[in-house]
């Protein structure tokens, strides 16, 4: 297990916090492959069901802001997009062999998983009174 989901990392909101649970789930399964020398094809279906799984997630997590009008919104949507268009790139430079997953594509998977939980989406809970 390369990260655990623990109580600093919540939003105040069950919803919001088992998506990201299972989000750190997928992230460990895929640092699990890595770690078990699984196929660069078995590596990049992780790498692609953890993508589609975050886009879910922001959609959710979006519309949940809008909900309460959140005025950073534009700014947090920005740096969702970001993300998906580094996992996009990623997924295609692997594909054509010119990046190898390794445990530095992990440790940045990781450090912006949690970043972006304590940084970003904790901004929106604690606008909407949901953590301290
Ligand atoms: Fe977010
Ligand atoms: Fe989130």
């Amino acid at each position: 297990m390369i990260i655990k989901w623990t109580p600093d990392l919540s939003v105040g909101i069950e919803e919001i916090d088992n998506e990201h649970k299972k989000w750190v789930s997928l992230l460990n399964d895929f640092y699990q492959g890595l770690m078990n020398g699984k196929s660069k094809e078995k590596l990049t279906e992780l790498v692609l069901g953890m993508l589609d799984y975050t886009k879910y997630h922001f959609a959710n997590e979006e519309r949940y802001m809008k909900s309460i009008n959140y005025p950073d919104f534009e700014l947090h949507k920005e740096k969702h997009n970001e993300y998906v268009a580094k996992i996009t790139e990623f997924h295609e430079k692997i594909v054509n062999d010119k990046m190898i997953l390794s445990l530095t594509v992990t440790n940045f998977l990781k450090t912006w998983l949690i970043n972006h939980i304590k940084g970003t989406d904790q901004q929106y809970a604690r606008f909407a009174n949901t953590i301290d």
